[in-house]
């Protein structure tokens, strides 16, 4: 067996004595698309944090490839994953051009040959090719996702040359996006996972677009990963009700779980603190 992409062993991360992540175990494989789930709070982009090196646990190790991912020099670790978070703000007026090239940044003196064409390819496959001469902050919230998603793929692309196995972290990714665009990111993220083999975290609150693309489903709360598995597995009437407080009623099986949310009733109850 390879060592995993990014694993998290027993990773937990507090502040101030609170836990927001407890003790969580993950293994982020190649070529596998991973989904988290969970309600506001849980944990998710916290986790996410820990498996990208942006927080390092205060229990716990995570590990790529085997080694302590807080030994890996910054610019090595850019080149085995790429990591697109929640809510980008920009203070500066950059171009969008100039956004997808901070891919290539850290690591573009080492990288083998030219990066002809990447930041093009990249910004095409986020339907963003258009959006190349503009003003980043004048784009649209689904846009500046779109371009930020491009960015990670001009990362990846251009790190592959020095590591070939590598990771791409997506914390809600398609939360501006059009039904279209949704579609059109999930698909370029399948084609990162599936086609080259790229190890995939993405958290996602479209629980029907996760169990549709997810290869493998992650629902956290309270800062603990409560289950674990295939769509299927995962995405019940029961699980739902647990983690969300939400009756789905009935669960249509529309090649996998599918959950209708106009016939979803809340359970209402205050969040616990
Ligand atoms: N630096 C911090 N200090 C104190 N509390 C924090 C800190 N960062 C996060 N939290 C809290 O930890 C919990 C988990 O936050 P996190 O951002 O991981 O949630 P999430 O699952 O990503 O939620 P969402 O779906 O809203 O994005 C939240 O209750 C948040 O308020
Ligand atoms: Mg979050």
């Amino acid at each position: 067996m390879m060592a995993p992409v990014i694993e998290a062993r027993a990773a937990g991360y507090s502040v101030r004595g609170k836990a927001l992540v407890h003790a969580a175990s993950l293994a982020l494989d190649e070529g596998r698309i991973t989904a988290i789930i969970g309600p506001n709070g849980a944990g998710k982009s916290t986790f996410l944090k820990l498996l990208s090196g942006e927080l390092v646990p205060d229990v716990g190790q995570i590990r790529s490839l085997g080694t302590d991912i807080g030994a890996l020099p910054p610019w090595r670790l850019a080149c085995r994953r790429a990591v697109m978070a929640q809510a980008s703000r920009l203070a500066f007026p950059f171009l969008v051009h100039e956004i997808v090239r901070m891919g290539l940044e850290g690591y573009g003196a080492r990288a083998a040959g030219g990066f002809g064409g990447i930041v093009e390819g990249a910004l095409a496959r986020a339907d963003a090719a258009h959006l190349a001469g503009r003003q980043y902050q004048t784009l649209s919230g689904g846009e500046q996702q779109r371009v930020q998603f491009a960015r990670t793929l001009c990362q990846l692309e251009a790190g592959r040359r020095i590591e070939p196995r590598q990771a791409l972290l997506l914390d809600e990714p398609i939360a501006s996006l059009d039904l279209c665009h949704q579609l059109a990111l999930m698909d370029a993220v399948r084609e990162a996972a599936h086609g080259e083999g790229v190890a995939v975290l993405a958290v996602l609150h479209d629980l029907n677009l996760a169990a549709h693309y997810a290869d493998y489903l992650v629902a956290m709360n309270g800062g603990r990963i409560v289950a674990t598995g295939v769509p299927s597995e995962v995405m019940t009437p029961g699980l739902i009700r647990a983690v969300f407080r939400v009756d789905v009623g009935a669960m249509p099986d529309i090649a996998g779980p599918a959950i209708l949310p106009q016939f979803c009733r809340r359970i209402d109850e205050p969040t616990a603190a």
